[in-house]
């Protein structure tokens, strides 16, 4: 599937046929919490029913602080409101609810380190974590509304902040710990956070990553609304404290009570900001609501996870991501589950990691990533092999289209064929799965995400906005009716939010981004992103915000940056650069383009890494001076070109394009 900058054509077409098709196991149908029947009975009630389908499941599912009486404000469209008049707390939700409901001692979260060190959380326990920051944060003088930015390894006081802020009702907005100090600058001055929540550092793959030394260098520059930093102490590195604006995390929350009354909130009150890039180099500050997230995030655990009291939930999800906001720190904890996070990377200190936490934990539910699977899959069957994984009863996907042939092997080999798939299909934008089997009702296939949940409508549009007629023809996946977890906006910039998701299809429907077909029994098939979004190792990059970071070095003139396939992360990045003052051609372009790798992985993150640097003197242009994307996606695919490239300025530059010509001096 290709997208076309230059004239906005889609071109979708089905590349896949998978044939294989897996029945639901009658053992897991048994057991399972929706039974085919009340699977019938939510889909036919939310057709018929619409607001009440989702009007009731709100009133059962959530402790409203406050009851509703609008299910759904539609008087802004497309700035959907749900439940706007009822008040709930997120975190209550969350902790206070599993505690009333005799969770208190219930382990909520188990917690591997990459030193192998494990912590086990009860309910009790993080509840009092979580009240002592939140009034740490009060301390600060940490308002109703305000932005707190949390910038943290994959540890459990992760989730203690976030969990504080939603006690408190102030915002938060994770960054991922492997961004840069540049993304972390620009996510902290967009959100005009007060606090940053950081931690001396954090351990990957037997390093250590200088989070604190990351901030401050952040934080000399734009993020003047920064008054106060939290310091966790965790990797033991030396850092450095400023004075008045430093302080430790154990020391300021050491005084502070076990408890905090939750901040009653509007259903529609902010819960967090969530960057993600788009295709513009300006990453968007995603904003989710609260009471509409929680609900799509409970519900999706119970209908696709089957989670019940017993399970140990592993999402290998970092919290920085939106799967590791709705899959780790709130879905589960929802839902009184006990989840398990690991901090550090999937082969450290060797290949069969994943597989002993799964043992050594007992994990029933493993969600995570083809891109995760691919790697662990090339490492063969040994190794899997070598642990008990006899727990297990269910498995995820998450982030990027799975190629049947590493779906057959997490079937095969770690689920060891009892384990049903749910491969789910949804957004930053979504807030929670939308698109998924329904473990022990729907059978699957290799590839496919399947079917709507209840209350969902999705559907296929062709460039003119009218449904895809008959099988395995592609075109626009798009949500025809609001449904509670959506975004509300984009943090600062609502005109973005209506442009970029509902402008398309005048308004009607959500536009996902995605293309997509569907086969003759109607399972939807995700094929990619359709706009200038690249997926790598089912992280979000933007090709836009690559070339803003490559022309921001001092010798690159023009840079021009596309995907092609990747056998491990799905998709790699290859930059197209043309040099300012260097002499391609020579030694120094081999150093250059080393250096522009480490340059783009400084300036953003290490997963923006461009895998290859060809260089060039042109890049190849339409007349009207746009660059020919769909030309380049080919050459780095290492297509036949089949667009016309007599109008190019200098038709030998698609030689050295294609790298088989060095650029003259
Ligand atoms: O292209 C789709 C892909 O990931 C994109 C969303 O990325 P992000 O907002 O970072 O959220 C990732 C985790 C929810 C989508 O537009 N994607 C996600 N899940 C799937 C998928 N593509 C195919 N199959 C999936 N199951």
């Amino acid at each position: 599937m290709t997208s076309n900058r230059e004239s906005g054509e889609v071109d979708i077409s089905a590349v896949l046929h998978e044939q294989r098709r897996f029945e639901p196991q009658a053992q897991f149908a048994a057991r399972a919490r929706l039974q085919a029947a009340q699977l019938a009975a939510l889909h036919e009630r939310a057709g018929k029913d619409y607001l009440g389908f989702w009007r009731e499941l709100a009133l059962s599912q959530l402790n409203w602080h406050r009851s509703f009486s609008v299910t759904l404000d539609d008087s802004q469209a497309p700035n959907y409101r749900w439940f706007c008049d009822g008040e709930l707390n997120v975190s209550h939700e969350c902790l206070d609810v599993q505690i009333i409901a005799g969770r208190g001692e219930k382990a909520a979260i188990r917690f591997e380190a990459e030193t192998g060190e494990v912590r086990r959380l009860s309910y009790r326990q993080l509840h009092a974590d979580v009240c002592r920051m939140a009034n740490a944060l009060k301390s600060l003088g940490v308002q109703m509304g305000d932005r707190v930015v949390i910038y943290l390894p994959l540890v459990p006081e992760a989730i203690v902040a976030m969990q504080a802020c939603a006690r408190i009702g102030a915002i938060h907005s994770v960054v991922f710990g492997g961004f840069s100090a540049l993304s972390l600058r620009e996510r902290i001055a967009d959100a005009g956070a007060c606090v940053l929540i950081t931690a001396d550092g954090g351990r990957r793959g037997g390093e250590i990553v200088q989070l604190k030394a990351a901030a401050d260098s952040a934080l000399a520059e734009r993020c003047e609304s920064v008054r106060n930093v939290i310091v966790l102490r965790h990797a033991g590195n030396p850092v450095d404290m400023h004075e008045g604006r430093d302080c430790w995390w154990h020391e300021l929350c050491a005084h502070q009570s076990p408890r905090c009354e939750p901040q009653w909130v509007p259903a529609e009150h902010p819960l967090f900001l969530l960057h993600t890039s788009g295709s513009t180099g300006r990453p968007k500050g995603i904003q989710h609501a609260s009471a509409g997230y929680l609900l799509n995030v409970k519900l999706s655990c119970q209908w696709v996870f089957d989670l019940r009291e017993d399970d140990v939930f592993w999402c290998t999800a970092d919290v920085g991501w939106v799967t590791g906001h709705s899959y780790v720190c709130y879905g589960p904890l929802a839902n009184g589950a006990t989840v398990v996070i690991y901090e550090g990377a999937p082969t450290y200190p060797d290949g069969g990691r994943f597989w002993k936490i799964c043992q050594d934990h007992g994990v029933t539910i493993l969600y995570t990533a083809p891109t995760a699977i691919r790697a662990l899959m090339r490492l063969g069957d040994a190794i899997p092999a070598r642990y008990d994984l006899s727990s297990l009863r269910l498995l995820g996907s998450v982030g990027e289209p799975i190629n049947p042939e590493a779906w057959m092997w997490y079937h095969r080999v770690i689920g060891r064929g009892r384990c049903p798939i749910v491969d789910t299909w949804w957004q930053t934008e979504t807030g929670a799965i939308l698109i998924s089997p329904v473990p022990g009702v729907t059978a699957t296939k290799p590839g496919s995400c399947t079917l709507p949940l209840p209350g969902i409508f999705a559907d296929i549009l062709d460039e003119r906005g009218e449904p895809v007629t008959g099988p395995e023809i592609g075109g626009y996946l798009v949500i025809t009716r609001p449904w509670p977890s959506l975004a509300r906006t984009i943090w600062g910039d609502n005109q973005r939010y209506i442009d970029t998701y509902w402008r398309k299809f005048g308004g009607r429907c959500y536009l996902a981004g995605d293309g997509a077909y569907r086969d003759a029994e109607g399972y939807f098939w995700i094929v990619g992103r359709i706009d200038d979004v690249l997926n790598v190792a089912g992280h979000r990059l933007g090709t836009m915000e690559i070339e803003s970071a490559l022309v921001a070095h001092a010798r690159v003139a023009e840079a021009a940056v596309v995907g092609r396939p990747h056998e491990i992360k799905g998709e790699g990045i290859l930059a197209f650069v043309v040099c300012r003052g260097a002499r391609p051609g020579t030694a120094e372009v081999v150093t250059l383009a080393e250096e522009l790798r480490g340059w783009v992985a400084a300036q953003l993150s290490p997963i923006a890494r461009p895998d290859e640097i060809r260089f060039a003197d042109a890049l190849p242009k339409t007349r009207s001076g746009k660059i020919m994307r769909r030309l380049l996606r080919a050459i780095a695919r290492g297509e036949p070109l089949s667009q016309d490239v007599s109008t190019l300025e200098n038709p030998a530059i698609v030689a050295q394009l294609r790298g088989d010509q060095q650029p003259s001096a």
